[in-house]
């Protein structure tokens, strides 16, 4: 019998991360069969435990579990305990490891795949929630000039900067004390794409040459690459690389080899999915 995995979320049917999986799975000749499972809101626990009395030997976690994945696991990997949120399960008989590849994912995505060097750059973080959780360490770790964490809540960006403060270079604020700064490299970790929305952002904010990075993807632009497009930025990504390269990180995790996600990336592309989140 293959090996089984799943992603759970909910909603989930949108997830793409099924075809990423068998795509990586094919390349890599792995026996492994990887499903969506719909969990319900208040049945994720019931869920893991019933995939895991199945025979199931890992997950991929999406919204809205990724923070009641960290009770599940019986052990956290660092950067999981950093985010507070789990994107990947590994079930090693009663052991359950919690581990989280989101930081990586934008990491690898930004420096391999867009060849845009962090370190010494000036990065502004948009949002302060699960998203912006998960990438805000594996950020500092690759030294920018200044890493700037803004939302609309701004108590919630304050909290998140205290919460892994160990960074002079490290700032939080709202949107409108943006007005008068540019940055090198602005990423959007909100979740206002999913509803069509914009981040208040005051005009200036991107610095001749920056790149503007959506974590989400779909069809077409989302609204902040439109805004960053007519606002001067130079390049205009969306978060399927990061998608993509999280996932191959899993993949490393349970199957010990990694991936070549270049055509998986294409493949996805050419299938043009509607818009989401992560995973
Ligand atoms: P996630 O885990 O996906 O990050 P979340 O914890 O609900 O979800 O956080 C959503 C983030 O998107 C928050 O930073 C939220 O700002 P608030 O903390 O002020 O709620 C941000 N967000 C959502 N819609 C937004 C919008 N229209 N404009 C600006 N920020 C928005």
């Amino acid at each position: 019998m293959s090996d089984r995995y799943c992603v759970f979320g909910n909603p989930v049917g949108h997830s793409r991360s099924p075809a990423i999986h068998a795509a990586f799975a094919a390349q890599c000749r792995q026996d492994l069969m990887y499903e969506a499972i719909l969990a319900p809101r208040d049945g994720f626990v019931d869920a893991v435990r019933r995939f895991v009395a199945g025979g199931g030997r890992g997950a991929s976690v999406t919204v809205p579990f990724k923070e009641e994945a960290c009770l599940v696991a019986k052990r956290l990997t660092d950067r999981a305990k950093i985010a507070g949120a789990v994107n990947t399960l590994v079930f090693e008989g009663s052991a359950v490891l919690g581990d989280n590849t989101d930081g990586y994912g934008l990491l690898r995505d930004l420096t391999h795949n867009l060849s845009c060097q962090v370190t010494g750059k000036r990065v502004l973080l948009l949002g302060a929630g699960g998203a912006a959780r998960g990438v805000i360490a594996p950020l500092l770790d690759t030294q920018p000039a200044a890493l700037v964490v803004a939302n609309r809540t701004a108590a919630r960006a304050h909290d998140l900067a205290q919460r892994v403060s160990r960074a002079d270079s490290l700032g939080a604020c709202g949107y409108p004390q943006l007005a008068g700064q540019s940055f090198d490299l602005v990423i959007n970790a909100t979740s206002a794409s999913l509803g069509g929305k914009l981040p208040p952002l005051p005009e200036g904010v991107f610095a001749a040459g920056s790149l503007a990075y959506d974590m989400m993807y779909g069809q077409g632009r989302t609204p902040f690459l439109v805004f960053a497009g007519r606002q001067g930025a130079a390049r205009l990504v969306d978060g399927l690389g990061m998608l993509v390269e999280q996932a191959a990180e899993a993949f490393r995790i349970w199957r010990g080899m990694r991936p070549d996600t270049t055509p998986v990336m294409a493949m996805l592309r050419a299938a043009e999915p509607a818009p989401s989140a992560t995973q």
